[in-house]
């Protein structure tokens, strides 16, 4: 198995910073694990699709790239269909492929980009669903010594953008495999913002809540191929209901969203905007004009950039509104 030495990263992430990585390996083959784990010393990172991920300009030790291929239903019963895939398949494809076979689900997670493998470890989500309503199990490797373990729903500890994988089991595990099981009673989930109106007048289908999810994300969001970029930079913040209260008095337009704990969600894109940073730049980077929580790299960036657009934004909204918004990409 090759690596390539002073890899160029700019083609292997969406945000396409200024990056290189001290050594890229690529894994196609299970098979050839063991080989790539005694070769690639203690400092190792994997890499999916790159879709949310700040690399530094220069990454030390072995950027390790995903790129096991392969979908199956793997059995079904009275009740759902239990569907796995490989990390490296592209999640959009998978989506798509999902419908085409007749199993609904996923359609709400339509044209989110990255790959099934990266999935999980965010906790990806779009349009009133997230992976976890659809997850059973994923199956990863650890990155010291190879061993295999399966991840229940339970153990991935899944929230808001969150898993295991990005806390205490940051950068132990690469994901091999994703198990979904997709209930054979299909609902359609059309409560979150527009979408039951783009609907209007079709019969409603998995195919057609795709199409309409689709076509809401080309509207708002950048093509990263055109306009570089991570998708949403920040979470919207949850705050006690004491504070959502006071700011609503403040700010009666600030959209809330209140969570079953009572908490309430803000949108980080309306404080973005009241704060002056949508469509502004700051050097090579700037937040996008038409959805101001998403961070954009006009050509040339670097990390550095973002992260001085990042303490800027998170500066100002803090001044203004008293939250402090957090990142939502792996910093490398
Ligand atoms: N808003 C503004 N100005 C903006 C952007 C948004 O006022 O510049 C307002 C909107 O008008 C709306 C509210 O903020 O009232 C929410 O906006 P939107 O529906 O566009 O969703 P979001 O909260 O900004 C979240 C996810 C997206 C996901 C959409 C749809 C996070 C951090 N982001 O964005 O996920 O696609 O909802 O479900 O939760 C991602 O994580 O990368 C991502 C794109």
């Amino acid at each position: 198995m090759s690596a390539t030495l002073d890899a160029d990263l700019a083609p292997l992430h969406t945000l396409a910073l200024r990056a290189r990585a001290e050594r890229l390996a690529v894994l196609a083959d299970l098979a050839e694990l063991p080989d790539l784990l005694a070769q690639a010393g203690p400092q190792l990172r994997v890499l999916g699709g790159g879709s949310n991920l700040v690399p530094a300009e220069r990454v030390a030790g072995t950027v390790l790239k995903v790129e096991l291929k392969g979908r199956q239903l793997l059995g079904e019963d009275e009740g759902a269909w239990y569907v796995a895939a490989a990390a490296g398949e592209n999640w959009h494809d998978f989506v798509q492929w999902t419908l085409a076979q007749g199993w609904p689900g996923l359609e709400n997670l339509s044209l989110i980009p990255g790959t099934v493998g990266a999935a999980p470890i965010q906790n990806i989500g779009a349009y009133g669903v997230e992976l976890k309503d659809c997850f059973h199990a994923l199956t990863a490797r650890r990155l010291d010594d190879g061993s295999v373990c399966v991840f229940t729903a339970e153990q991935c500890a899944f929230g808001y953008r969150d898993s295991v994988f990005k806390r205490v089991e940051a950068g132990r595990w690469l994901i091999t495999d994703v198990l979904f099981r997709l209930p054979k009673a299909w609902r359609p989930k059309l409560d979150y913002g527009d979408l039951r109106a783009r609907l209007d007048g079709a019969e409603i289908t998995p195919q057609a809540v795709a199409d309409a999810v689709i076509a809401i994300r080309r509207s708002k969001l950048p093509d990263p191929a055109v306009t570089p970029n991570a998708g949403s930079f920040f979470h919207n913040p949850v705050v006690p209901a004491e504070q959502a209260a006071a700011l609503k008095a403040r700010h009666p337009a600030l959209p809330l969203y209140p969570q079953a704990d009572g908490s309430a969600k803000l949108a980080a894109g309306w404080l973005i905007e009241q704060a002056g940073w949508k469509g502004r730049r700051l050097g090579p980077v700037g937040m996008y004009a038409q959805q101001a929580l998403v961070l954009v790299n006009h050509g040339g960036a670097g990390a550095a950039d973002v992260a001085a657009l990042m303490q800027a934004v998170r500066a100002d909204v803090l001044e203004r509104f008293g939250v402090m918004l957090q990142p939502e990409p792996v910093w490398w």
